[in-house]
């Protein structure tokens, strides 16, 4: 017979003193071995938020992990703050018996508590995530151009090395692009810790100057090597805000074609490089999606922002099994980009939590929705959602 999962038998907390540090440290890395690198736990702990660190103790034990780093995501050009999941784990002894379950629940509740009204994660698994109400939102995407097919590009805009350590000269432009998508995260320093250098190899990083002095783009990348493949150049970060910038990263990297054969860099699931670069030149190297959760209705509706070209009111009747402040009707009302929710209302458009979740980031629409059984309403209902969460499709370059 199958024991049944108890969640009460755990303890939820932050690790304390190094004893219990060094069993969390340990536990990542039985779980995550390619991931983490814990030869030298002060170099690795320097790199990491250990405020964020959430545990699993069970009779005294370490059953569970759990990481929560704040930050926030983009969503309608505005920032919505956000929980980032990672690190999941529990110890292998420990397995099937309820503790990730456990550190799911009680993370949104803590996130919750602090009003922070969404969470997203990079899922291994999609059912321990589904239990909890998170469901895919957004694209997180691998391209690869191979050098040799870019073609010749005169009049480019001037390239300035710049010292990857200082964000500074990167963030505006960054801010500038991810502020017109939904799903890029709205950095703190622990991410641009990650764009400057990957598992202790610094980036080199390059400013792309337009025509008035301004950065228009940017890019920072580190040498990736094939076992016993080609070389080429990953990029940590590429940023283009504008055609000609765009040009000019293609060109600078066709410039490094004697010694690389490929640029590898993560973009927009409709990636406007692609319309640049001409002839069949970008190839999906790899695909995979993050999932947001709602944590709190409300409050992630209120938060985001909405095109200013649409306005108009949805009566939403939602279920969510774990989070009961999410429970019932909701009125949406959006005008001039903002939203504003008021309780009651008609419930004319009936979704599960899951479902608000892949409808609230742009991910799918209404009707597919319905198709996927997490919706159901008019058509005239599903296609004023459709309409006011609709813009840019929702992607992610950061990886966590
Ligand atoms: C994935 C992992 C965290 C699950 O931990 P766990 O404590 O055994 O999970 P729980 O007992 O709380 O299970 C919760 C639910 O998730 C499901 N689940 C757990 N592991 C799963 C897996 N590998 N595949 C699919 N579903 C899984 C369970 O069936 C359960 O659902 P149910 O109650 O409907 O049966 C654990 O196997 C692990 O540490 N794996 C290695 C690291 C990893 O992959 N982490 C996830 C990174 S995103």
């Amino acid at each position: 017979m199958t024991p049944k999962k108890r969640t009460s038998f755990f303890e939820y907390r932050t690790p304390v003193g190094d004893g219990e540090i060094r069993a969390y440290a340990d536990l990542l890395d039985q779980a995550f071995p390619q991931v983490f690198q814990l030869q030298d736990l002060e170099t690795w702990l320097g790199r990491e938020e250990p405020e964020g660190f959430r545990a699993a103790i069970q009779n005294g034990r370490l059953a569970g992990t759990t990481m929560i780093v704040k930050c926030g995501q983009w969503f309608g050009g505005r920032q919505v703050p956000m929980g980032g999941i990672r690190g999941v784990a529990t110890a292998p002894h420990a397995r099937g018996k309820g503790a990730a379950r456990f550190l799911m629940e009680r993370s949104l509740h803590e996130l919750h508590d602090a009003e922070i009204p969404i969470a997203s994660l990079y899922p291994a698994t999609h059912t321990l995530y589904r239990r909890a109400g998170y469901e895919l939102a957004g694209d997180h995407i691998g391209y690869r151009i191979d050098l040799h097919r870019i073609p010749r590009i005169k009049d480019r805009l001037e390239i300035e090395p710049i010292d990857p350590a200082d964000s500074s000269i990167m963030k505006s432009a960054y801010d500038a692009r991810a502020k017109r998508t939904n799903g890029q995260l709205a950095r703190t320093g622990f991410f641009w810790l990650r764009v400057n250098e990957q598992k202790l190899k610094m980036s080199r990083a390059f400013r792309i100057v337009g025509k008035n002095g301004k950065t228009e783009g940017y890019f920072a990348f580190v040498p990736k090597e094939e076992h016993g493949g080609p070389a080429g150049l990953q990029m940590r970060d590429l940023v283009f805000n504008s055609r000609d910038a765009a040009r000019t990263a293609l060109g600078f990297f066709s410039d490094q074609r004697s010694m690389n054969e490929f640029v590898w860099f993560s973009g927009a699931p409709t990636e406007p490089i692609e319309i640049v670069l001409g002839e069949h030149g970008l190839k999906t190297d790899w695909r995979t999606h993050w999932m947001l959760r709602i944590v709190d209705v409300a409050g992630a509706l209120e938060a985001r922002g909405y095109s200013t070209g649409v306005e108009g009111e949805i009566h939403f009747d939602i279920t969510d099994d774990l989070l009961p402040w999410n429970n019932g009707r909701f009125v949406l009302h959006v005008e001039k980009g903002r939203a504003t929710v008021r309780a009651g209302g008609r419930g004319r458009l009936t979704i599960d939590v899951r479902g608000l979740a892949s409808l609230y980031s742009g991910f799918l629409a209404a009707d597919d929705l319905e198709v996927a059984g997490l919706l159901t309403g008019s058509a005239r209902e599903m296609a004023a959602a459709t309409a006011l969460f609709c813009g840019p499709r929702p992607w992610m370059v950061d990886w966590f």
